[in-house]
């Protein structure tokens, strides 16, 4: 279940920072499902808790959750000479609420090449813990390959990918090897591959240290909430409950 440390609530909604919240809680009368408590630290359920702050009901600040289809071409920096970023395509939102757009952050990242699935939030717990490596959110990219896999190299393939591969350094990345990781052959040059990691370029060097190369990269699904197919490329739209619900499951 999504929690959050009673302090990172307090200062999201504005009664204290974050310096002063242990004495903002020893001072006040903060009640948790009709508790009082005095541990700054204290996990709650944002959604779930009650939080009371000098018996007045707390309404928690409502966050932002999207999806993007994240078209090629853009980067998923905040600023770039060179090239467009995602945010360019949140103008609307930026147009409706400035404040909020300021906020708004990718959850993990996509590669200039890459289209698919790209969540953004003003939650920074939320994107914690996704991006959260003990989490074991998986990432499933649907990819194509220059060069054809027959059906005996396909399962050496598998094997290696399960087993975990071992990729050398690449100009911004250092070596390492990878989790085991499930690919399934669609056909000779395209499969589906899910990855626990996020590492820089990981699906490109991954193909790479099987002498291939990624021709075509898109995100499909991050745990078990699917790309909605229904998106045009460039295009987001808020995620439900149920979507919310789906990523933090896992
Ligand atoms: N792996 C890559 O190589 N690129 C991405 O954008 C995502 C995963």
């Amino acid at each position: 279940m999504f929690t959050q440390l009673l302090d990172n609530f307090l200062v999201q909604n504005k009664f204290c920072s974050k310096r002063s919240a242990k004495n903002f809680v020893l001072k006040n009368k903060v009640c948790v499902n009709g508790t009082i408590e005095k541990n700054y630290k204290a996990n709650i359920n944002p959604e779930h808790d009650e939080i009371f702050v000098n018996e007045k009901k707390v309404e928690n600040q409502k966050h932002i959750y999207l999806m993007m289809n994240k078209p090629i071409g853009y980067v998923c920096s905040t600023v770039s000479d060179r090239s467009k970023t995602v945010y360019e395509l949140l103008e609307n939102l930026k147009n409706e609420n400035q404040n909020e757009f300021e906020k708004l952050h990718t959850i993990g990242r996509l590669d200039k090449d890459t289209e698919g699935l790209l969540l953004f939030t003003t939650d920074g717990n939320f994107s914690n813990f996704i991006t959260r490596k003990e989490n074991q959110i998986k990432k499933t990219y649907y990819v194509e390959l220059e060069n054809s896999v027959d059906k005996k190299n396909q399962l050496l393939y598998k094997e290696k990918f399960a087993k975990g591969i071992f990729l050398p350094d690449e100009k911004k990345a250092k070596s390492f090897t990878t989790l085991p990781a499930k690919l399934n052959w669609i056909s000779e040059n395209s499969c589906n591959l899910t990855i626990e990691e996020g590492k820089f370029h990981q699906v490109r060097r991954m193909f790479l240290a099987m002498n291939n190369k990624v021709s075509f990269l898109k995100r499909v699904a991050i745990g078990k909430l699917n790309l909605d197919e229904s998106l045009q490329k460039g295009n987001y739209r808020k995620l439900t409950d149920e979507e919310k619900k789906l990523l933090i499951q896992e």
